[in-house]
């Protein structure tokens, strides 16, 4: 009998919509607190508009509103294509799209207005937080249950990565915002003192393993065998990786609290943990890349595979920064100077924002039941746009930071400073400006992506009015899912 099942495609396109618009506005503001920086007045005086206000705006619409959309929607895309299986509970799918809309926009709303719990990637109030915590209770209902009903008997690693992503934010963000309400606009936190600052950043650490290096890691799982159409290099290194790095990264939160009141032995825990950690963060970079194997000629004509190689790399790279900036003398430069952005950046706009644009070229199509993108022309300019944008960034705050942390820690004879701080900030001023241009040049590249995709659903809505539901193939119980075969 033919199968008359189809993939739940509709929540994938509307959190693809999402993410593209959440990764705009997100950006926009980046660009202006990266304006704020070089150029007080664009502070324009008002107490919503200033840079402290702003910042929160900044990091929760790149990493919440921006990269949480685009998890959720190719979770859901890969776990029905990986388990040959339609979405489980549809209506609640639905739920998690609106409700996480709300949720950031409620954040988005909030934290300009002065309503924050003062902790860094935590900032909204607790009732923000318990919409958060519905929609993430809901994501995992239909995540597991989608699982659960797969007809393949084999779970795709892909799946273990996205799955590591929700129990780990979950638990998470439930711990870290435990708090008292005494208003809708007022909370404090059940942590004092050292312990509370260990909690934040046993929370805000693992936000950076679990939110933008696990889940990414599963969209990369997907993705890349798919666009390279290869096998994964090495399958049984990417399950070695998984338990290496869900283990590994929970104990190395410490290194953002070097120099402080944590335990000397606390610091060097987490500085230990930072450097096994290069391990299972360079295999899965080199399991992705060495998967292009009889690919690279891909890399000529194929802008999302461009995307894909080059988030690896950053990938790679930004891992490598981070377990040295982890060694306790490296840090006593690189702490509060500008080379944390740098290395921030390296990862968000070099591996997330890359392997997420490099995914939705790669799904946006076959989601919108169209060939390819409307425009191969202007993939490619993203890509240039991009590529040319993260490096001026990532490069421009590398000679702020070191710069800023040699000047202050430079001396005279007598042991006072050299240097006044104002003139450090007189010295890097020529890097804020040129941050500025990078993060304009690499909103431009957004925009034509947003534009690019308008016109690619446009295609969709006048050829078919609606987009080809994708029948779900018969599965084949002894195979891994067919476009992942796996070799060893
Ligand atoms: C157009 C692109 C972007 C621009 C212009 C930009 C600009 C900025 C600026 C000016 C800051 C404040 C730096 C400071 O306090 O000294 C910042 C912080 C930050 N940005 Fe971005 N950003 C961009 C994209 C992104 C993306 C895509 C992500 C994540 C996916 C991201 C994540 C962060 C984080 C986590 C911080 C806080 C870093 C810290 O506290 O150490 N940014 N960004
Ligand atoms: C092996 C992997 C990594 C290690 C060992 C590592 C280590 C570090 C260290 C030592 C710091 C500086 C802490 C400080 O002086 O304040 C830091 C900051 C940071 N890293 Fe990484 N990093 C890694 C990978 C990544 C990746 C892939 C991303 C992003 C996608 C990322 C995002 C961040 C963010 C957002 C901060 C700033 C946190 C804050 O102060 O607000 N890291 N990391």
């Amino acid at each position: 009998m033919p199968n008359t099942e189809y993939y739940n495609d509709k929540v994938v396109r509307q959190f693809l919509l999402a993410a593209a618009v959440w990764g705009i506005v997100g950006m926009s503001v980046g660009v202006l607190a990266a304006a704020q920086l070089a150029w007080p007045m664009f502070n324009f005086d008002t107490s919503w508009l200033t840079f402290s206000h702003i910042r929160p705006d900044h990091t929760f619409g790149v990493i919440f509103a921006f990269g949480g959309s685009a998890l959720m929607g190719t979770c859901y895309y890969v776990v029905q294509r990986t388990g040959h299986t339609r979405l489980a509970y549809p209506r609640l799918a639905a739920f998690t799209f609106w409700g996480w809309q709300v949720a950031c926009l409620a954040a988005m709303v909030t934290m300009p207005l002065g309503l924050t719990q003062s902790k860094e990637y935590a900032e909204p109030e607790w009732w923000v937080d318990i919409i958060i915590a519905v929609v993430w209770v809901s994501l995992g209902v239909v995540f597991f249950g989608t699982l659960a009903r797969r007809r393949i008997r084999h779970i795709y690693v892909a799946n273990w990565y996205y799955g590591a992503w929700i129990i780990a934010v979950g638990l998470l963000h439930i711990v870290n915002n435990l708090v008292i309400p005494v208003s809708l606009s007022k909370s404090y936190p059940i942590y004092s003192g050292v312990v509370d600052a260990m909690v934040q950043w046993w929370y805000g650490h693992n936000a950076v393993a679990f939110f933008l290096t696990a889940g990414f890691l599963g969209m990369m799982y997907y993705f890349v065998p798919r666009q390279a159409q290869q096998p994964l290099w090495s399958y049984r290194f990417s399950i070695v990786n998984f338990w290496a790095l869900i283990s590994v990264y929970m104990w190395a939160g410490a290194h953002h609290l070097m120099y402080t009141a944590l335990p000397d032995w606390v610091q060097s825990v987490g500085m230990a943990f930072s450097l096994v950690l290069l391990m299972p963060s360079w295999g899965s970079a080199a399991n992705g890349l060495m998967t292009f194997n009889g690919s690279w000629p891909k890399l000529r004509t194929d802008p999302a595979a461009k995307f894909m190689v080059m988030a690896l790399v950053f990938y790679a790279g930004s891992t490598f920064e981070g377990s040295m900036m982890a060694v306790k003398t490296v840090n006593s430069l690189s702490h509060y100077t500008d080379w944390t952005i740098a290395h921030v950046h390296n990862g968000a706009l070099g591996w997330v924002a890359m392997i997420t644009i490099g995914s939705l070229y790669a799904m946006a199509p076959r989601a919108l039941g169209q060939e390819k993108m409307y425009s191969h022309k202007a993939m490619e300019w993203h890509f240039w746009l991009h590529v040319f944008g993260v490096v001026l960034y990532v490069g421009s705050m590398w000679v702020a930071g070191v710069t800023e942390g040699l000047m202050w820690r430079a001396t005279l004879p007598d042991g006072s400073l050299t240097y006044p701080f104002i003139d450090s900030l007189l010295a890097i001023k020529p890097m804020y400006w040129t941050r500025w241009f990078a993060g304009v040049v690499i909103l431009a590249g957004m925009v034509l992506m947003a534009w690019n995709l308008w016109h690619t659903a446009a295609d969709a809505r006048a050829r078919l009015i609606k987009p080809i539901p994708v029948p779900i193939p018969e599965p084949d119980p002894h195979q891994v899912p067919e476009p992942l075969p796996v070799t060893n």
